[in-house]
């Protein structure tokens, strides 16, 4: 019996990445976010680290939360904002971790910088504890978590602000949700 080729759906869609639209023809349904930011887009960040929702290392911001990028399909992202590390908004939290060294050898950096964001929007003072369970997401093989509390005082030194209204709706646990879609985005 000859096996028949089978076809997978795929769609056209547009993806609003740091102010840019990027129309990307042919999405297979299946594929993530992460993959096509890298693949189609050529993105060097987010980092892929494990694709499968376990490192931290794809963080991004989908309409100003957290979401891991390889567990949100990219139809589900479509016409949404998608921030990546890249985005001059991580700018100062990315300053922050060069200089704390918080990132020896650079592939956490980008999703580093990102929680950093996230954590100092929501929490304009946030002790070591708060620090350390915000970043507890994120899978690091090089750096202690003293550092990231370093990174995350440089920040504010080199003049991080924090927006008092962005903790709504995000929640006060700090963790970093490894999905954040709903299911009414998939239909
Ligand atoms: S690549 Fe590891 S959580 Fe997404
Ligand atoms: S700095 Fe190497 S994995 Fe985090």
């Amino acid at each position: 019996m000859s096996e028949s080729a089978v076809e997978w759906p795929a769609v056209g869609l547009t993806l609003r990445v740091d102010g840019h639209e990027y129309p990307v023809p042919q999405v297979w349904i299946g594929d993530s976010l992460l993959a096509v930011l890298r693949e189609r887009l050529d993105l060097d960040e987010p980092r892929d680290g494990c694709s499968v929702g376990e490192c931290g290392s794809c963080l991004v911001l989908l309409d100003g939360r957290p979401a891991a990028a390889c567990l949100v399909p990219a139809v589900a992202a479509a016409d949404r904002d998608v921030r990546t590390p890249q985005d001059a908004a991580f700018e100062i939290a990315r300053d922050a971790v060069a200089a704390s060294g918080a990132s020896p050898c650079g592939f956490c950096a980008p999703a580093l910088t990102v929680a950093i964001t996230d954590l100092l929007r929501r929490n304009a003072d946030p002790g070591p504890a708060a620090i350390r369970e915000a970043l507890a997401g994120l899978v690091c093989r090089c750096a202690e978590s003293g550092r990231w509390i370093e990174a995350v005082a440089r920040a504010k030194e080199f003049g991080f602000e924090s927006d008092a209204d962005a903790g709504a709706g995000i929640g006060d646990s700090g963790e970093i949700p490894m999905l954040v879609i709903d299911a009414g985005d998939l239909a």
